[in-house]
């Protein structure tokens, strides 16, 4: 057998996530290493390309080489019909129209859990920088389950949680006016598994800022326990935290890790161009 590729350069970032790969641009949009890298993904939860550099369009066609490409968090085109591969992610309204919303990307969660089916991974490129906060963390869901307890492990098997866009505006806001707060409520709740169940058979927390409460305990016991699980699992020694610098490339396993932004100021001009990658697993 004749050995034509070069391995990747890789190094971890913590025992538990992240991963750096240094390459170059020709190299990741060749797709040569796609599967390599959708494997190593979903092992380390964060892979991290310094400085690569990609534009819009490369951004996507290295995105469609480790999967589907998404239009949304459900992996729907866009509203209007309008199918757009990259998202802006800023906290200035000026920039972003979902800027309002994306004051919850400072709390701890992960994307999508009120659909079925949350997207599989995120690919995350700086644009611009906040000459003070914005890096971004995230923590591994998978090692956070694993290390619990095996007395925890039994109690919360089965355990069912009411993820919804209610809980997330009441993050931003809690003192909703009913006409806000029955706004929020047209977007239906979802009840999904405190612990993930993949298909490989590893298993993983899902708790966050969508979490509103685990069904069938009573509110200060279900919030005891949400919030007990989300500070388990957001341990130092579960998280990876970038320091972003100019042009570097992030992609992360949303179905395994935790994420969030460190705060910024809105007007700081910090910029991210985001592409999805559909789910393939429902959350189960
Ligand atoms: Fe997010």
């Amino acid at each position: 057998m004749t050995v034509t590729e070069t391995a990747l350069a890789m190094q971890d970032l913590t025992p538990f996530i992240g991963t750096r790969i240094d390459a170059d641009r020709e190299t990741l949009l060749s797709g040569r290493h796609g599967k390599e890298l959708r494997a190593l993904l979903q092992q380390r939860g964060v892979l991290i390309f310094p400085q690569v550099h990609f534009s819009d369009d490369e951004q996507v066609e290295f995105t469609k080489t480790l999967g589907t490409l998404a239009f949304d968090y459900n992996g729907q085109a866009m509203e209007g019909g309008k199918q757009q591969a990259i998202g802006k992610i800023s906290l200035d309204e000026a920039v972003s129209p979902t800027a309002r919303a994306l004051k919850n990307s400072l709390l701890w969660h992960l994307d999508g859990t009120t659909s079925e089916t949350p997207i599989l991974a995120s690919v995350l490129r700086a644009i611009k920088l906040a000459p003070e906060g914005g890096e971004t963390e995230w923590a591994s869901t998978y090692a956070a389950y694993e290390a619990l307890s095996e007395e925890d492990k039994e109690a919360i098997d089965g355990l069912r949680v009411v993820h919804s866009n209610l809980q997330l505006q009441r993050n931003i806001n809690p003192e909703l006016s009913y006409e806000q707060f029955q706004r929020a409520r047209n977007t239906p709740a979802r009840s999904q598994p405190l612990v993930w169940k993949h298909r490989d058979g590893r298993k993983s927390l899902v708790v966050g800022a969508t979490a509103g409460y685990v069904e069938g305990l009573a509110h200060d016991d279900s919030l005891d326990l949400l919030v007990r699980l989300r500070d388990w699992a957001t341990q130092p020694q579960f998280v990876y935290r970038h320091h972003w610098q100019l042009g570097d490339l992030a992609v992360w396993d949303n179905t395994g890790t935790l994420h969030r932004a460190l705060a910024y100021a809105p007007d700081s001009g910090r910029l991210m161009h985001r592409s999805m990658l559909a789910g393939e697993e429902p959350l189960a």
